[in-house]
């Protein structure tokens, strides 16, 4: 991938905010859906007949609600490419006609409920020389693949593989799952792998109230209702498939929540969950290799007031495209050190939850890495390292790991090597007895959430310890709490609640937002992080009325930016029945992937 040249100014003239049923690009930009929810996958897949959906047609067909997207060459100049999609979870009442109640759906509509998660690899095809892409014609998709929460068989990796945790009466070895769930965010690996991260698995499970009762905090910890047999707004999937039934099958649970690993170059390959990376709300997890050679993952877990991990290999990444590379780089998230994050603060007398900057002039102090886990040895007392890992969240609360405004994407910037997190709000933030307002989460009910910037010591992506800094407190810049790095407020968009972020090749931070607590659409939104522009945030495109901006990912010769529009018409009352978006097609609202390219050729947003 080229280097930018020049010092990466963003010279595009800002989207301003919108409610429009439309996906909206700077002047001089345009836009396409590269592939939407029903479109062909795999070879001979049917066309999208929502009268007509069953498990079979849906695990040919484009899943639904995608998230992370990643973009990976083909060839050098990237006309040809894999493009690798989570699909994170599905809208029922937007995707059954006559939809009335989870209960009423048909067995078959359930299983294409379930088919519709997981991911997606689709060939692309640069469009003459332009920045915009297509899905291939027909007769050249060898890679092309549905993964699936339905049928899709994946082997369990690292130290807590094959433990009593893992085992259940399908699996008695504890070391094969069937399907991914709630697939969110994810990364692009140096060896060309594709990480995605289970989220929020909890949903997808019943019967927890009949589980053993020395699983039932462990359940609880990870948002398993252990009360009541069918949580509010439960899905019935044990009504398709008897393992997600906590009560015949308690440790199913525990086979979901982790960090998966898909080779999109091996279309008949296994894909992997990896122990070694723990397992919580797994936002997604982003990869650097450090100096040392050793590779670094970045991972948030979503929730409000849990924590941020990194993971260290073990072994060390191998240069080159040689098999026997691959091969090697493909075990580096096998084996390592797991450790959670502990902030601490240089002015945390001075917070008082309004936002407002400490007399020192900014939120920011140190931070330490706490090893939780070592290879096999465990660094938790009374915890073995296969539970800490099985039950990060709960070893994290034992180590007093700070507690954050919801971690999503947490990724390091290639150019730089800092880190930045997107903290996408928490409207708990020191209400009632939860924790108060401090240095890293600075305002109380957090509604429009920050960035976080981490720095590790001696720029070493392997050290134990770091320096933070806020540069970004979101909300409307008139909003005194907002902070946009000292930057002239008056000509920076307003940003909401920051999900995903990724980099151009210049290292400008580019920042997704998924549910706008401003009132405005979603939308994607750019910022130099270093030099006299840093802070000059701007939004670059917004999406239709619902949605939330997923990905987003820039390709490596900065022509052509990809996001993922998820939920378009997800507000409530409506259905497909009566549709409150009809993205993109004119009829009823279907999430998709757009790609967005620069008219005249140039580097996106310079
Ligand atoms: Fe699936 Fe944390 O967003
Ligand atoms: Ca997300
Ligand atoms: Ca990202
Ligand atoms: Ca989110």
């Amino acid at each position: 991938a080229g280097q930018r040249a020049g010092n990466g100014a963003l010279t595009f003239k800002a989207v301003p905010p919108n409610k429009l049923d439309s996906f909206i690009v700077p002047n001089g930009y345009d836009h396409a859906v590269v592939i939407r929810w029903g479109d062909e996958v795999v070879p001979g897949a049917p066309e999208l007949d929502v009268h007509r959906q069953t498990g079979a047609r849906q695990s040919k067909q484009f899943g639904y609600n995608n998230d992370f997207v990643g973009v990976l060459p083909l060839d050098r100049k990237g006309k040809r490419a894999l493009l690798v999609v989570n699909h994170e979870y599905t809208n029922e009442e937007l995707m059954f006609p006559g939809f009335t109640s989870h209960d009423a759906l048909s067995v078959e509509q359930v299983k294409a409920a379930i088919a519709a998660h997981g991911l997606s690899v689709v060939e692309l095809e640069r469009v003459g020389d332009t920045g915009e892409y297509r899905v291939v014609g027909k007769g050249a998709r060898r890679y092309n693949r549905r993964i699936t929460a339905l049928a899709t068989k994946f082997e369990l990796t690292g130290p807590a593989a094959g433990s009593s945790w893992l085992r259940t009466a399908a699996d008695p070895n504890g070391r094969t799952v069937i399907g991914t769930l709630n697939n969110c965010a994810g990364g692009v690996t140096p060896w060309g792998t594709v990480l995605s991260g289970e989220e929020n698995f909890n949903q997808y499970f019943v019967g927890g109230d009949a589980a053993p009762a020395d699983l039932k905090p462990k359940l609880a910890r990870y948002g398993i209702d252990t009360t009541n047999r069918y949580p509010s707004g439960s899905r019935k999937w044990e009504r398709a498939d008897e393992r997600f039934d906590l009560a015949k099958h308690p440790n199913e649970a525990h086979r979901h929540g982790w960090i998966v690993e898909v080779d999109p170059f091996d279309p008949e390959g296994r894909p992997r969950k990896h122990t070694a990376l723990g397992r919580f709300k797994h936002e997604g997890a982003n990869v650097i290799v450090a100096r040392s050679g050793h590779v670094v993952a970045y991972m948030g877990d979503d929730e409000r007031f849990d924590y941020l991990y990194k993971f260290v290999s073990d072994k060390k990444y191998m240069k080159g495209n040689s098999w026997v590379a691959r091969q090697h780089n493909l075990s580096l998230l096998e084996s390592g050190t797991l450790y959670v994050a502990k902030l601490e603060y240089t002015s945390a007398a001075e917070i008082d939850g309004s936002g407002k900057l400490p007399t020192d002039g900014a939120f920011d102090g140190r931070g330490r890495w706490i090893r939780l886990v070592s290879g096999n040895r465990s660094y938790v007392d009374g915890m073995t390292a296969a539970e800490v890992l099985t039950f990060t969240r709960q070893a994290g609360d034992k180590v007093g790991a700070t507690k954050m405004d919801r971690p999503e994407d947490v990724e390091p910037s290639l150019r730089t090597g800092k880190v930045y997190v997107a903290l996408t709000n928490n409207s708990n933030r020191g209400t009632g007895s939860n924790p108060k307002a401090d240095e890293a989460n600075p305002r109380t009910a957090n509604r429009h959430g920050h960035i976080l910037e981490l720095v590790e010591d001696r720029s070493d992506n392997t050290a134990e310890t770091f320096a933070w800094s806020l540069p970004i407190v979101c909300g409307d810049p008139a909003d005194p709490s907002t902070y946009f790095s000292g930057y002239d407020k008056t000509k920076v968009s307003p940003i909401s609640c920051p999900d995903n972020v990724a980099f151009d090749s210049a290292g400008n931070l580019w920042i997704s937002t998924d549910g706008n607590a401003l009132g405005s659409n979603d939308g994607l939104f750019a910022t130099p992080v270093e030099g006299p522009e840093k802070g000059h945030l701007k939004q670059f495109l917004t999406v239709p009325l619902g949605a939330e901006t997923c990905g987003p990912f820039i390709t490596g010769d900065d022509r052509s930016v990809f996001v993922a529009v998820q939920h378009p018409g997800e507000i409530g009352g409506a259905s497909i029945d009566n549709p409150a978006s009809n993205w993109p097609d004119g009829d009823f609202a279907k999430p998709g992937v757009v790609v967005t390219w620069r008219l005249d050729g140039g580097h996106i947003g310079a």
